[in-house]
Formats: C-alpha cells, sequence, structure tokens
C-alpha cells in the first residue's frame, strides 16, 4: 500500500549538509514510490523573529532547493504552509487538547528559549511543536522523514493523534517518524561533539549547499580529526573521522567497509582532500540548479501555485471531518 509522508524545513539560513543528509535525501528516494507532501514551513520559522523581506526570499530560495535536490513536483506536492490556513486552524483546535506539561519537555524549546528564559519566550515557540502536529495530521500523514532532533515531536504528534481520536472517535491516522541508518545527525566539521546547525556562529563548522568549491574544499580540509590515525568507522571512540565518513557515505553510495578498504594506510590528508572532491561533485550540480529556478520564478511559482491548489483541497476535506467532530460552527 502507499503511505502518504510529510515532511518539512523551516526557510530560515541556509541549508547545510546536515539537513541535506539527515532530512531531503531521503525525501527524493521516498517520492519514487509514496504520496508525498514537502512543505516549506514559514510559519514555524516565524517563532523567532525574522526579516519580512528576507523571509520572503528566503521561502522561494527553499522551493529552489527542493527541486534542485530532486524533488519532483509531477510526483510531489510542494508548497508553503502559510497559504494553506487549515494548518494554523488544526494547530489551534489541537492546542485545545496538548498539556502545558507535554510541550514544555521538549527540547527545542528548553533550547531556544534558554537565552531569555521560559517568562520572555514566544507563546509561538512554546506551540510550535502543536503547529507541527497539525502539519502532519491535516494529510493522514502515515511516515514523517526527519532527522533525529524531530523525533520528539513526532512522538507528540502520535499522543495528540491519539487523544483527538479517543475523544472525537477516529479521526486522525497515528504517523511513524523515518528516521535515516547513518546521518540522521551530522556533526560540527569543528566539534564532532555537537550537532551541526543553521544558527553556528563559526563558519567553519558548517558546510552549506551554497558553499562554492573552494569553500567546501577549505572547510573539509581544516575539519578536526581525531587523536588516533587510521580511517575506521567507530562514533565512540573516532567521531570526528567518523562523521566525516558518513559524509563521504552519502556522497558516494560506498558503505563504511568499503571506505575504509579504499583508504587503508591513507592518512587523513589523503582521505579529506578526497572527501571534498567528492562533495564538490555531488553538489554544484544541485547549487547550479538552485540559481536556474531562481533566475525563472515564472515556473517557481506555476509549482508553488499547483502545490497549494493540491494541499487546500486535502486540508480542506480534513478539516470538515474535525470541525465537525468537535461540534465546531453549524
Ligand atoms: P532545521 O535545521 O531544524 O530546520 O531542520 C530541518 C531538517 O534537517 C529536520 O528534519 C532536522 O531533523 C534535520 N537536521 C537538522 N540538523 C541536522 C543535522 N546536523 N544532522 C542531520 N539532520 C539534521
Ligand atoms: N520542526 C521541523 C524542523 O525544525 C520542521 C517541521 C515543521 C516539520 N512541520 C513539520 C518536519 C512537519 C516534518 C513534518 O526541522
Amino acid at each position: 500500500m502507499k503511505d502518504t509522508v510529510f515532511s518539512g524545513v523551516q526557510p530560515t539560513r541556509n541549508l547545510h549538509i546536515g539537513n541535506y543528509i539527515g532530512a531531503l535525501k531521503q525525501w527524493t528516494h521516498i517520492q519514487q514510490q509514496h504520496h508525498c507532501y514537502f512543505c516549506i514551513v514559514d510559519q514555524h520559522a516565524i517563532t523567532v523573529p525574522q526579516d519580512p523581506a528576507q523571509l520572503r526570499s528566503r521561502i522561494l530560495t527553499m522551493a529552489a532547493i527542493y527541486l534542485a535536490i530532486g524533488i519532483d513536483p509531477k510526483k510531489s506536492i510542494l508548497f508553503i504552509q502559510s497559504e494553506v490556513p487549515q494548518h494554523t486552524e488544526l494547530g489551534w483546535l489541537l492546542m485545545t487538547i496538548a498539556k502545558m506539561g507535554e510541550l514544555e519537555r521538549m527540547t527545542q524549546f528548553k533550547d531556544k528559549s534558554r537565552k531569555g528564559g521560559a517568562i520572555s519566550a514566544g507563546v509561538g515557540l512554546f506551540g510550535y511543536p502543536v503547529l507541527m502536529a497539525a502539519d502532519i495530521l491535516l494529510y493522514d500523514t502515515t511516515i514523517v522523514p526527519v532527522g533525529d532532533d524531530q523525533l520528539q515531536h513526532i512522538e507528540l504528534t502520535r499522543v495528540l493523534a491519539r487523544r483527538f481520536n479517543e475523544r472525537f472517535g477516529d479521526t486522525f491516522v497515528v504517523p511513524q517518524p523515518l528516521i535515516q541508518k547513518i546521518g540522521a545527525r551530522i556533526m560540527k566539521l569543528q566539534k564532532p561533539e555537537e550537532k551541526m546547525s543553521k544558527s553556528d556562529e563559526a563558519e567553519m563548522n558548517t558546510l552549506f549547499l551554497t558553499d562554492e568549491d573552494d569553500v567546501i574544499r577549505k572547510k573539509i580540509m581544516r575539519a578536526v580529526t581525531d587523536s588516533s590515525a587510521g580511517i575506521s568507522y567507530d562514533l565512540e571512540s573516532k567521531p570526528a573521522v567518523s562523521n566525516l565518513m558518513i559524509i563521504y557515505h552519502h556522497m558516494t553510495g560506498l558503505n563504511m567497509k568499503e571506505i575504509e578498504k579504499k583508504f587503508t594506510d591513507q592518512g587523513y590528508g589523503d582521505f579529506k582532500k578526497d572527501l571534498a572532491e567528492q562533495i564538490i561533485e555531488h553538489m554544484s550540480p544541485i547549487r547550479k540548479k538552485i540559481k536556474h529556478y531562481l533566475a525563472d520564478p515564472a515556473e517557481l511559482n506555476k509549482i508553488l501555485d499547483a502545490g497549494r491548489d493540491k494541499a487546500l483541497a486535502a486540508a480542506e476535506e480534513k478539516m470538515k471531518l474535525v470541525r465537525a467532530k468537535m461540534g465546531l460552527g453549524r
């Protein structure tokens, strides 16, 4: 049976290779067999302050990225969250069955609100996971491909779906997360004990999808390695080189044994040099395609219009049922 897949990325900053390997790369494979929705979640982005003009431009860039990595608008539905208002409507309805305690436990909320403390953190940031649950539940999603930092949000989505079904009768499908076996958590190039992140201030930690070839070479050559020599995969004792090997695996398709074999008796320098070239070979066509799509906004807009219309139709059908189950309106 065909699964229904939903995933999304926030149009904030630049996407990095962790986003690509942990989330987006899986999408291109899944779309071959399943019914997929890929969303640009701009309403999640505004849970932290955004510059409006910049946000708009990043939304279009994100659409170009989705297409450039291989999302096929003939197979998948690509759309912008804020253009389908049923997301926020369902978000509100689910807010009435979610519990404060459940949201207070969310690691992402705790991290993002750490600076100013819970008192000054935005209510939007607090309710963020409920809107995410709405995104997923609106489309009877069965599978949600994400990086492992989103697992807690998917678990909450499952709890809310079950709670709603118990209270109002069978309405929502309870979705499953889909996490990459290797690469669900790409680490910083300079600090392999921490997750690579968009908001990192140290530029050398993060490889962006838009980095030019010479920048890729520089960042990879400067990536830290482990104290013991040799190219071998062991996340515990060799976290730095294992992280680089995971990237190598995703760029080439070679498995860990094959990579180890290829680099027996070679040093970190040789390995990193080759890794940089593999990344360039994989990423530079994507970079060119991003530019190509951005140069022709008419085509992008046509794709986003069509995606919006399909998502709107599915979302409204679901919302009719939800409103009736809850006894809203007439
Ligand atoms: P975000 O950067 O939080 O918008 O995340 C977008 C998607 O990329 C989500 O599915 C994340 O789980 C995934 N992701 C973010 N950072 C990483 C990382 N360092 N390694 C693997 N996946 C990641
Ligand atoms: N919270 C996700 C992130 O930060 C983005 C997101 C929003 C999402 N809604 C979603 C991911 C629905 C999967 C499904 O990466």
